[in-house]
């Protein structure tokens, strides 16, 4: 069975109250619980974590080698300024799926750099929390190279 790491970065611990007209009402918790129900049906195993801290993250990734098959990451702010993250995502070894739950293009111009993307197998930006069960997908179906 792929065991699958996802990975929530900082301010994403405040999703239900926090800019809901770009993030949406739902919580972290209600997220994971949508992600757990899919990952059942795709007959994954998944680990979910959040963390505001960047080294915690990275070291998060970078315990993933050789223990997961795959992640989807949500860096938030880090997308933007984290270098560690884009090297410790290498230093994993495994693919990698960028997820936002806004646009980040249509968005302001800091926004739309990402030190993520180019690690990442793709990218999926937009879809509010519908980005994460389509990115546990599409990392399905990379898996098993469909
Ligand atoms: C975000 C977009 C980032 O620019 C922002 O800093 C976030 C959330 C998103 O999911 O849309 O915290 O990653």
């Amino acid at each position: 069975m792929y065991k699958i790491l996802i990975l929530h970065g900082p301010n994403l611990n405040m999703l239900g109250t926090r800019e809901p007209e770009k993030y949406g009402n739902i919580t972290l918790a209600d997220i994971n619980n949508k992600l757990e129900h899919l990952a059942k049906e795709l007959k994954l195993e998944i680990e979910t974590f959040q963390s505001n801290s960047e080294g915690e993250l990275v070291s998060k990734i970078q315990q993933a080698y050789g223990k997961f098959d795959g992640m989807l990451i949500n860096p938030a702010a880090y997308t933007h300024t984290s270098v560690a993250l884009r090297d410790a995502i290498l230093s994993a070894d495994i693919p990698a799926i960028e997820i936002h739950l806004s646009n980040i293009h249509t968005r302001e111009d800091f926004r739309q750099k990402s030190f993520i993307a180019g690690v990442s197998i793709g990218q999926i930006s937009g879809f509010k929390y519908n980005s994460y069960l389509l990115g546990l997908r599409a990392l399905t179906d990379y898996l098993f190279d469909y």
